[in-house]
Formats: structure tokens, sequence, C-alpha cells
């Protein structure tokens, strides 16, 4: 089975919504296998979203990643990278089709709520980025 990173981001913990994006995951077929809370510095945030260095809104990006606590997961499933991609929605919350994560819960292009990974390539990456094999546990 796939497995992919999920980050449940500043805004979505602060309005108090884990439990509810974690039970969107879990009704579409994904098994939470790691899971923690933490609080990243901006610093951290700029080197996990290194690919985004040279787009404008990278100062933004990091300095919201870095502005509250985040939930980083791993999800595993069937085809769980395009499943959770499913689940969370489109990018602008505008966009994000009725029943997303982001539909429900995002506040802008910006703030919305949900970070996951793009492909297989990606989510080994990213979840080598805040997980020891040891924290998987499926
Ligand atoms: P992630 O799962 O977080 O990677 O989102 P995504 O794959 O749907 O979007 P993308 O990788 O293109 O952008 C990464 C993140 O940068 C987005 O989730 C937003 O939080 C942020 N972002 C993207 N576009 C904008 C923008 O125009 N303005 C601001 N402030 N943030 C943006
Ligand atoms: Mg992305």
């Amino acid at each position: 089975v796939e497995r992919t990173l999920s980050i449940i981001k500043p805004d979505a913990t602060k309005r108090n919504l884990t439990g509810k994006i974690v039970a969107k995951f879990e009704d579409a077929g994904l098994r939470v296998v790691a899971s923690k809370r933490i609080h990243l510095t901006q610093a951290q945030a700029g080197k996990f979203y290194a690919v985004h260095s040279e787009r404008p809104f990278f100062g933004e990006l990091t300095e919201f990643m870095a502005s509250g606590p985040v939930v980083v997961q791993v999800l595993e499933g069937e085809g769980a990278i395009a499943k959770n991609r499913e689940v969370m929605g489109a990018t602008n919350p505008a966009d994000a089709a009725a029943g997303t994560i982001r539909a429900e819960f995002a506040e802008s292009v910006g703030e919305n709520s949900v970070h996951g990974s793009d492909s297989p390539e990606a989510a080994a990456e990213e979840i080598a980025f805040f997980f020891s094999g040891l924290e998987l546990v499926g």
C-alpha cells in the first residue's frame, strides 16, 4: 500500500479542527500510521517548502507555516497520494469541490488548512523529513 505525508496547517490547528480533518481522511479509507504535533521554525518551513523558494509567496508561506502548531501525519491506503489530494480539494478554497477539506475549512489560498504530497518521490522525501522508520506504525 501507498503512504503520503499530510500536514494540518496552523490555520486549522488554531481553530481546533484537527479531529474533523482526520475524520475526513479516515472516511476516505486513509489510515493514520504516524502523527505528531510540532511548531516549525520559519527556517524549517523553508527547508520543507524549498521547491517553492523562487515563488513570490514563499515568505508569506513560510511565515504562515511557522505561525502556530501543525500536525504532521503519514497516511496509508490504496492510492493514498491521489486519494489524499482528492479529499483535500483544490489549493484555492474558492475552486475546491464541495465536501473537500479545503471547501469546508480553508480560509484562503495561503491559509488552506492542509498539505499533501503530490507524487511518490515527494511523499518519500517528505515522510523522511519528519519521521524515522521506527515512528511508522501500520
Ligand atoms: P500543498 O499541499 O500545501 O503543497 O498545496 P498544493 O500542492 O495544493 O499547492 P502548491 O504546492 O502549489 O502551493 C503550496 C502552498 O503554498 C499552498 O498550499 C498554499 O498554502 C501556498 N500558496 C500557493 N499559492 C499561493 C498564493 O498565491 N499566495 C499565498 N500566500 N500562498 C500560496
Ligand atoms: Mg504542493
